[in-house]
């Protein structure tokens, strides 16, 4: 594959995954007999990194995750449903969104569980920044994910910025 091939615009549905599923298991609960939200948080990194590694067609690493809210609680017996796709693509990084739902065994109503946007970077190997595709927006839903997404960059990079400010004003 040219450079040309690598970096052509990649449809969401390219490297989406949806309903990927988990069972939880005793071992998955806290002291609380509700799911350990740390297990959850590292099925979905895994999921985004699968997504994100996809459309850059190489490895890519996390470099942040916008604040993670969980709206109600994975019991003992659940099955965990997570889907993932990445929103929009940048020079060298990637937005990708994952929402997590839970259904109890045997099927039935899912509960929203979480939603969190990951940011991914795509590295050469020398391990640094390289460019990824740009993402084709589809759907409805796909091209607002995708503007909304431009507005989560901005603010997630001020964010960044301001803090290497503070840093280096204080050492
Ligand atoms: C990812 C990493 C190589 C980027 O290095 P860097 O020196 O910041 O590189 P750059 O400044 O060129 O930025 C690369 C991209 O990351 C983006 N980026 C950097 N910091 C970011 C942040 N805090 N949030 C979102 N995006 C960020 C930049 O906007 C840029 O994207 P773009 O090219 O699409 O505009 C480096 O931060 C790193 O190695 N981090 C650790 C990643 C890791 O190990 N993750 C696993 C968890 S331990």
């Amino acid at each position: 594959m040219n450079d040309a091939q690598a970096l052509a615009p990649r449809a969401v549905a390219d490297s989406a995954v949806r309903e990927q599923v988990y069972l939880v298991f005793p071992n998955d609960l806290n002291a609380n007999d509700t799911v350990f939200g740390g297990m959850i948080m590292a099925q979905m990194d895994r999921l985004a990194a699968v997504v994100a590694d996809r459309h850059a067609g190489g490895v890519t690493v996390t470099v942040s995750v916008d604040a993670v809210h969980f709206m109600a609680p994975a019991k003992r017996g659940d099955v965990l449903v997570m889907h993932a796709a990445v929103n929009r693509a940048w020079n060298t990084s990637m937005e990708v969104g994952v929402k997590v739902e839970a259904e109890a065994v045997g099927g039935g109503a899912r509960r929203h569980i979480l939603s969190a946007y990951l940011t991914f970077v795509a590295l050469d190997a020398n391990g640094r920044p390289r460019p990824v595709p740009p993402l084709r927006p589809e759907t409805e839903d796909e091209k607002r994910r995708y503007t909304e997404a431009e507005l989560r960059r901005r603010a997630r990079l001020a964010h960044a910025e301001e803090l290497k400010r503070l840093r280096a004003a204080s050492s």
